[in-house]
């Protein structure tokens, strides 16, 4: 058997006493042509080997470069050399896979950039940061499916292609077959998708939770955690055109059920983060506070990574309407100095960015849960408040909740929906949404409606906030963002 070998991670915690252990990994540095760190990214510790002087061919040596792949074999010793607690004394060195040093493009001595190793997305696993993001965001994913599975939600699979779009902003990728230089159209000239593949239009789904909404009106509470597209063409920090979302979707609840599950999830996963994963965080966490030292002083984080996630377990989140944000906002000497670049005009007006991180990270300095927004500015399925609009027979407000997060802002968006037939189908038509199209989703609510809420968890900005990585595009292996597609 070839994979006879131990993780570098179960070594690591043995104690030295001569034993036979076989390694396999990738060398990070060779020293002294004697001492090899090898790293194999079970986890952020190398394991140093020491291939003692005289006892292996020049050649051999000459072949362990930074990034060449090795099985060592030797017994673990306690080590005389500091920052180490053992070495393996090497009997036997294979080198499974040269690694040229010249065409090495991670070259750590010459402290690669983050804007760097992006363009080397494919070797970056191979660095420390990233090999701690990742195992990180791995646990994350597990978290995700302890937490639901513990509480007895059913996992469900919603499609990647579909007709409809859940949010209602056309931010879609567009699906087809048809030839791109001749589509065929009809004779009043419009393409003509009954020609398509599915035989009507199709795109790649922005959010999974209209389906979601009928496995929750049967199983009671489910989720999803799936890929989502968006074409909207934002070139930020926090945004990807392909981001993977959890959705969990619960009948018999209200917005405060959804509030306390969303606020609880949070602070689930960051627990199971730091129970499992302290190491990647701790390295994390020196990681962020020298890129801090770099900013001046006001740009800087108030507390160390560690710190502010212990603080968002330890403390529940501040709860407000969307009428008293507008308020604070609206009061704060940041809007009288005109500091925002979008001023506050009211109560109506869509939040910004810049206007969430305030109450963020600012006013309440720590995570805040919006919610009852306008009507206007949130999507057609979220249940109408009784707040009067008397003539339409529609709320001014709708139960909408949104979550946000310091150094993020939105983290979850969400809300109980609309179960009363009649109110959903006034709105849609408001909204200029066909309701003939979503003839599947309205049936939840002619046979069995029930009061029911769900939201949306943006995995990469949970993962950000987690690793305290400022850029969405280092917390996700091959980044999809508008001009870039790269691996
Ligand atoms: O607020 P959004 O658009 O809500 C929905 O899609 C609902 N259907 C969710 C639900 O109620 N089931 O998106 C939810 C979350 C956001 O709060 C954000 O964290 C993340 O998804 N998100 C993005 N993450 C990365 N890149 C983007 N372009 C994102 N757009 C949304
Ligand atoms: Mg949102």
């Amino acid at each position: 058997m070839f994979n006879k070998r131990t993780k570098i991670k179960d070594v690591l915690v043995l104690t030295p006493e001569s034993q036979e252990v076989t390694v396999m990994g990738w060398v990070r540095s060779f020293r002294n042509n004697q001492f090899i760190a090898i790293n194999d990214g079970s986890t952020n510790s190398n394991l140093q080997i020491v291939a003692e002087l005289g006892r292996f061919d020049d050649e051999l040596l000459k072949r362990i470069t930074t990034s060449a792949s090795l099985k060592v074999t030797g017994t673990l010793v306690s080590s005389l050399g500091k920052g180490q607690k053992m070495d393996l004394q090497a009997s036997s060195i294979e080198v499974l896979g040269d690694s040229d040093a010249e065409r090495y493009p991670i070259q750590l001595r010459n402290k690669p950039t983050l804007e760097y190793l992006r363009e080397n997305a494919h070797l970056r696993f191979r660095t420390n940061t990233f090999g701690a993001v990742f195992r990180v965001r791995h646990a994350l994913a597990f978290a995700v499916h302890k937490f639901f599975n513990d509480k007895g939600f059913v996992y469900m699979h919603t499609p990647i292609i579909t007709a409809s779009d859940a949010e209602g902003a056309g931010e879609m990728f567009r699906v087809t077959t048809l030839p791109l230089d001749k589509t065929p159209t009809t004779p009043d000239n419009v393409i003509d998708f009954k020609q398509d593949f599915f035989g009507r239009s199709t795109h790649l789904t922005v959010s999974g939770q209209l389906e979601g909404e009928l496995g929750a009106t049967a199983f009671g509470e489910i989720y999803t955690f799936g890929p989502t597209f968006r074409a909207e063409n934002s070139n930020t920090a926090r945004h990807l055109a392909e981001f993977w979302m959890i959705e969990p979707e619960m009948a018999f609840y209200d917005l405060e059920d959804n509030m306390n599950l969303a606020e609880e999830f949070i602070q689930y996963l960051i627990r199971y983060a730091m129970e499992n994963n302290r190491d990647d965080l701790d390295f994390l966490a020196q990681r962020l506070a020298e890129e801090e030292k770099q900013l001046p002083q006001d740009k800087r984080g108030e507390m160390g990574l560690i710190e502010k996630l212990e603080f968002v377990i330890n403390n529940s989140f501040e709860r407000l309407t969307y009428t008293e944000a507008i308020t604070i906002l609206k009061e704060s000497n940041h809007n009288k100095k005109k500091k925002f670049q979008f001023p506050i005009t009211g109560w109506g007006m869509d939040l910004q960015s810049e206007h969430e991180r305030y109450l963020v990270e600012k006013h309440f300095k720590k995570p805040v849960i919006l919610h009852n927004y306008p009507a206007a500015i949130k999507a057609f399925y979220m249940r109408q408040n009784e707040d009067a609009r008397p003539a339409e027979g529609l709320g001014q407000t709708v139960a909408a909740m949104d979550i946000l997060a310091p150094g993020i802002g939105e983290i979850v968006g969400g809300s109980q929906r609309e179960e009363r037939l009649d109110k959903l189908e006034a709105r849609m038509k408001e909204m200029n949404i066909p309701s003939d199209e979503l003839w599947w989703y309205l049936d939840t609510r002619r046979f069995g409606t029930v009061p029911h809420a769900g939201f949306g968890l943006g995995f990469e900005r949970m993962v950000q906030f987690v690793t305290g990585m400022t850029n969405i595009r280092d917390v996700i292996a091959f980044p999809r963002t508008p001009g870039s597609a790269e691996f």
